[in-house]
């Protein structure tokens, strides 16, 4: 505030300075700022090479990436998850690639990494750009590596919910200059070079909250450790019960908690759902069950394709993929996750974690 450059266009240096320490902190060479998270996907669909009627893999637990497909005018097409991980199961993505595929976005769902080794060497068998939305995963890694490094572009969200809340911001990170130039065309890039060079969008973020994403990076780690304890407060909580998963693994994946997640198995075992959820809130545990409660093709947006204004490409007689069927049972494993999810939030107190925390223990221990 003091230099008076609210703008890296008007000489101010902390967004360079926030990107090359974002970048280097996720083993990263470039980073690029944006305003939010859903712009830097949007801007890595867009260099990806995706555009109306290609086709671009998603998971289903989160809507995110498969809207920023949209944005595009090209088709989310849906890979199933793992019961376990809740993140997109390696296992059946081939199935899915077609001629028109042209990327892949992988979500590591409440901040749990994806088994990106495995997604990586199939996306780049078929010449696919990877990009991993590590909007709830700052930090994290995959087998000792940093999210958002293995794929092609990593998208990070610094909305104000996330372990790096900055009220709103996102930020790209990649190896290729390539990608880095292409995405800052559409992070604010000098005016008359953005609009030279074709139609870029003014994603820009601004100098303060680059300044305060500078300061936050060298206390965040320390912040991570804390939502690490609060989630163990969560996981000893279900220790012994035998209806409650952590959602976990695979080997080599370090989760960072945005959110702490289990799924609910009570029914098995003649459990009511919904004499859980009274029992949670008799308890006055905030644990929520459910998350949206549907898979990402079941949001009107995309199920009754909100999203596309005029037609194109759901409705092209062009487009002749099958990419754009929705139907029940198109993802089971998540369909019949989705009423079994229980979250808690990790960014609360300590205290009040593990209070809440004994709570859900007492809620599990009533119900046997
Ligand atoms: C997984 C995921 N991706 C992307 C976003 C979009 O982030 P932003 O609000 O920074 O645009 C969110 C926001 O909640 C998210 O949870």
């Amino acid at each position: 505030m003091d230099s008076g450059q609210l703008s890296c266009l008007g000489g101010g240096e902390f967004t360079a300075r926030f990107e090359d320490a974002f970048a280097a902190a996720h083993g990263a060479q470039y980073g690029v700022a944006m305003n939010c998270a859903m712009s830097v996907l949007h801007a890595s669909v867009i260099a990806s090479g995706a555009g109306a009627g290609d086709e671009v893999l998603c998971d289903p637990v989160c809507v995110f990436g498969a809207m920023a497909v949209m944005y595009n005018n090209a088709v989310p097409v849906f890979v199933d998850v793992n019961p376990d991980t809740w993140n997109m199961n390696p296992d059946l993505i081939e199935a899915k690639i077609t001629e028109r595929t042209k990327a892949i976005i992988v979500t590591h769902v409440c901040g749990l990494a994806a088994e990106m080794d495995r997604i990586v060497e199939i996306a780049h068998r078929h010449d696919l750009i990877v990009i991993e939305d590590c909007a709830h995963a700052i930090l994290g890694t995959y087998k000792g590596r940093s999210v958002g490094s293995w794929g092609d572009i990593g998208s990070f969200s610094f909305q104000a919910s996330k372990q790096l809340g900055l009220g709103d911001g996102g930020m790209a990170v990649t190896q290729s200059e390539e990608l880095a130039k292409e995405l800052a065309l559409h992070a604010g890039a000098p005016t008359f070079q953005s609009v030279a060079f074709g139609l870029h969008f003014n994603y820009r973020i601004t100098e303060p909250i680059a300044a305060i994403g500078l300061a936050q990076l060298e206390v965040i780690g320390e912040y991570i450790e804390g939502l690490k304890r609060v989630a163990a407060s969560y996981d000893e909580a279900v220790a012994d019960c035998g209806w409650i998963t952590p959602q976990s693994g695979p080997e080599g994946s370090d989760n960072t908690y945005h959110l702490w997640g289990g799924t609910f198995h009570g029914e098995a075992m003649g459990i009511k759902r919904e004499d859980f959820a009274r029992v949670l809130e008799e308890e006055g545990c905030g644990v929520g069950l459910g998350y949206t409660n549907m898979p990402a093709y079941r949001h009107p947006v995309i199920g009754e394709r909100m999203g596309y204004g005029r037609g194109c490409p759901l409705d092209c007689p062009l487009y002749d993929g099958t990419g754009n069927q929705y139907p029940d049972g198109l993802c089971p494993e998540a369909e019949a996750l989705f009423p079994k999810i229980m979250l808690a939030y990790t960014f609360v107190p300590e205290d009040a974690a593990a209070a809440d925390a004994e709570r859900l223990k007492r809620a599990t221990e009533r119900l046997g």
